[in-house]
């Protein structure tokens, strides 16, 4: 780590408790943060890992209004969720706490009220739309319109879903209010705002000169945001539930969900360690990391920096803000409102013990640069012809033939030869790499060096074939099987933190501990190291790194720990820094029975999981058309009662049906029309099989000029309603009358 600091604080944005999270949520936030934590922990840094729900803002009231229950229930609801989720596939915070607690609803509230104390708002008073039926002003999300710039119906207050414009409500076409329908009102209201403005200059310094390292996508929107020149942004909002605003006569009003949501990574840590936070958060050898997506942007890099700025009193400033961009589910946008999604909830319970491959894949196919895309098909092959057929099958040839010539035992390394050097002389770059690339924040780059460690394993073993030495050549059979045996350690330590459970698993069957860090779980305590043992997370209590935090100590706290603890005895404990080294399994050694690392993943699970979504799309569609139907064309121009008289329309019964040869939509029927029997020719066969249309009692006009079509000559035609979805039914009298009888 940069020498200038001590620790480092990772956040990840606090997730909306409004619904589950999902694979993009994984991909974009979790996954490349919980990489970046553990591998900084496994080389001994002193590392706080935050994060909690969000429970504040309109969509969780809308959906508790929806399912008619309190919006403390909806977040009781989905803050178990997701808190199991995030554990279920590894992700392990310090702290996951919520943004509804006493704690942070004291801290945001005190936060904003040394803001007002000091004069760093500014008031306006304003119009903002309210319901006169349901008595209360609308924010944001609580108005549905069209989008003035792609016509979609449904457009939000502050969004068009459908094209992603940025939206304010007085722009919606024909606003509507979603609590009752009703067309809002303008009402005067007042607000207090951060006034943005005052804080350009320094915002482009801070971020435009002095961040030109931070990833283009983020930087980019920084610079497109200052140079369009910032406006002051409120602070609060007309709504009853959220963090009321601390001041007189601000009844009704509670702090804006993006002004108390940030301030929520401060009291999750003070929740966590009431008397050491402010180590984390008000000292210049912290350093900050905001893991997040590219939506969040503007409010990390913006607009909280802005409000620290405005407090003062020390507090620092993100020193990386690596945002991800989004990822799509089979080529289409993921969408929680349509269900859109691979749930991470569902993904644990429809593949148990599968949770690195989802892990695996959201890394391979991290949206890093630009939206990237997760199929399901590409999940199987990755986990077929990666995880199984490379890192799998290279650590279970090597185990296996260890205990098929030397009962499991380490074989001892003769005398090596080029091919075993250039072997594990590639370990070291990759490491090498993989290092530059984890701090780079460059996730899908780093687990391709991990990758590339098990290619060159297996590679290395498929190229000196030990089985078939071991006919002639015994000691040399041990030589190449020591080699492999190092890589495999390698992989131990290099998978760590991508692939955790695997990692572990691999541990196990090498018999070797690792040495994975610090973490703050218990509080203040902070003598708390996370130490893994072959049998699973062993929790060791060993004196802190205190402020010195570096790789070195970190691996003299370890050999400490693995002689003080006594855990681990005769077991190997590896670490990060002898990532490389070839003597990580010394000679002798014993071996655990081979286990699956990774199993393959077979048709019918993928098949499962493409048909729900093809289940969804269909439902979608279905709405989506039963939707149209219900809007109806407008009226036509007007007509005389002249005009209508000329048309002759009468009752009459189809006789005769038979499909016109050769096509698809025409039907030729013989009808009954009570002064004649003729022939009509209709275009229904889409809607109707001959035989629905025998005997049935229709409506036709029956002076319509004759026509031929195809061939045939038609007198009249059939009265259809037409619905807007294209749907077309004949008409037909309530009851059955003569034929012939006029209509009009
Ligand atoms: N809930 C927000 C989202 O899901 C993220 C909030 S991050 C925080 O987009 F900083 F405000 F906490
Ligand atoms: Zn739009």
């Amino acid at each position: 780590m940069d020498k200038k600091f001590k620790r480092t604080l990772v956040t990840c944005a606090l997730p909306y408790a409004n619904g589950p999270v999902h694979i993009g949520h994984l991909a974009g936030v979790y996954v490349p943060a919980d990489i970046y934590v553990r591998y900084l922990r496994m080389r001994g840094e002193d590392v706080l890992y935050v994060c909690g729900s969000d429970e504040h803002g309109v969509p969780i009231t809308i959906k508790a209004r929806q399912q008619g229950c309190t919006p403390q229930d909806i977040v009781d609801q989905y803050h178990k969720i997701i808190k199991d989720s995030f554990s279920g596939l590894g992700i392990n915070f310090d702290i996951y706490g919520r943004t509804s607690s006493e704690v942070h609803g004291k801290n945001a509230s005190e936060f904003f009220r040394k803001l007002y104390d000091e004069g760093k708002f500014i008031t306006k008073e304003s119009e903002q739309y309210y319901d006169p039926e349901a008595k209360t002003f609308l924010a944001d999300r609580y108005i549905v319109g069209t989008c003035p710039k792609c016509g979609a119906e449904g457009a939000y207050g502050d969004q068009c879903e459908k094209c992603g414009s940025t939206l304010s409500p007085e722009e919606l076409i024909n606003p509507k209010s979603k609590l009752s329908g009703a067309e809002p009102v303008k009402k005067k209201t007042s607000h207090w705002y951060l006034p943005l403005d005052q804080y350009e200059k320094w915002l482009s310094e801070w971020i435009l000169d002095g961040h030109k390292e931070w990833r283009s996508n983020v930087y980019g929107q920084c610079k497109s945001w200052i140079d369009g020149g910032l406006q002051p942004r409120a602070v609060s909002r007309d709504l009853d539930w959220g963090v009321p605003v601390p001041v007189e006569g601000a009844e009704g009003k509670v702090l804006y969900v993006w002004f108390d949501a940030p301030i929520g990574y401060i009291s999750n840590t003070q929740e966590l360690l009431p008397q050491s936070w402010e180590k984390w958060w008000k000292s210049g050898d912290t350093k900050l990391v905001h893991f997040i997506g590219k939506d969040n942007i503007v409010f990390h890099c913006i607009v909280f920096p802005s409000m620290l700025k405005a407090y003062g009193d020390g507090y620092i400033l993100p020193d990386n803000v690596p945002a991800n961009e989004f990822l799509n589910l089979e080529g289409d946008k993921i969408s929680t409102s349509k269900n859109w999604a691979v749930w991470a909830h569902e993904y644990i319970k429809d593949f148990p013990g599968k949770e690195d491959v989802m892990r695996y894949v959201l890394t391979a196919n991290a949206p890093e640069t630009k939206d990237n895309d997760f199929s399901w098909k590409d999940f199987q092959a990755r986990n077929n012809s990666e995880l199984v057929a490379i890192f799998g099958n290279f650590v279970n040839r090597a185990i296996v033939l260890t205990h098929k010539y030397f009962a499991g035992k380490v074989p001892t390394c003769g005398e090596l030869q080029d091919i075993d050097r250039e072997a594990l002389g590639e370990i070291p770059a990759l490491r090498a790499s993989l290092e530059k690339n984890i701090e780079g924040y460059h996730f899908r780059e780093a687990l391709k060096d991990a990758m590339s460690i098990a290619r060159v394993g297996n590679k290395y073993i498929s190229d000196t074939e030990p089985w078939k030495v071991a006919k002639t050549d015994i000691e040399r059979t041990g030589t190449i099987l020591n080699v492999c045996l190092q890589i495999c350690a390698d992989l131990a330590i290099a998978f760590e933190p991508f692939t955790p459970f695997a990692a572990e698993r691999l541990r196990n069957m090498l018999g070797v501990s690792i040495f994975a860090g610090y973490d703050h779980r218990s509080g203040e305590q902070e003598t708390v190291n996370t130490y893994k043992s072959g049998e699973g997370l062993a929790i060791h209590t060993v004196p802190a790194p205190c402020d010195a935090s570096s790789a070195a100590s970190a691996c003299e706290a370890s050999s400490a720990i693995s002689t003080e603890s006594g855990a681990g005895t005769e077991k190997s404990l590896l670490n990060w820094s002898r990532l490389g080294d070839t003597d990580l399994l010394p000679a002798g050694h014993q071996l655990n029975q081979a286990e699956l690392l990774f199993a393959k993943i077979e048709d019918e699970a993928i098949n499962a999981q493409l048909a729900r979504l093809e289940a969804i799309k269909a439902e979608r569609e279905a709405a989506a058309k039963a939707e149209a139907a219900k809007t109806v064309t407008p009226q036509k121009e007007e007509c005389t009662f002249e005009d209508f008289q000329k048309m002759d329309i009468r009752t009459a019964t189809v006789l005769e049906a038979e499909r016109v040869p050769k096509t698809d939509k025409l039907l030729k029927l013989s009808i009954d029309t009570g002064i004649d029997k003729r022939t009509i020719v209709s275009g229904i066969a889409e809607f109707y099989t001959p035989e629905e249309m025998v005997g049935k009692q229709i409506c036709i006009l029956a002076n319509l000029a004759p026509r031929k079509i195809r061939g045939i000559e038609s007198k009249g035609m059939i009265l259809m309603a037409r619905q807007n979805d294209g749907k077309m039914r004949f008409i037909t009298p309530a009851e059955v009358l003569c034929n012939g009888a006029e209509i009009g």
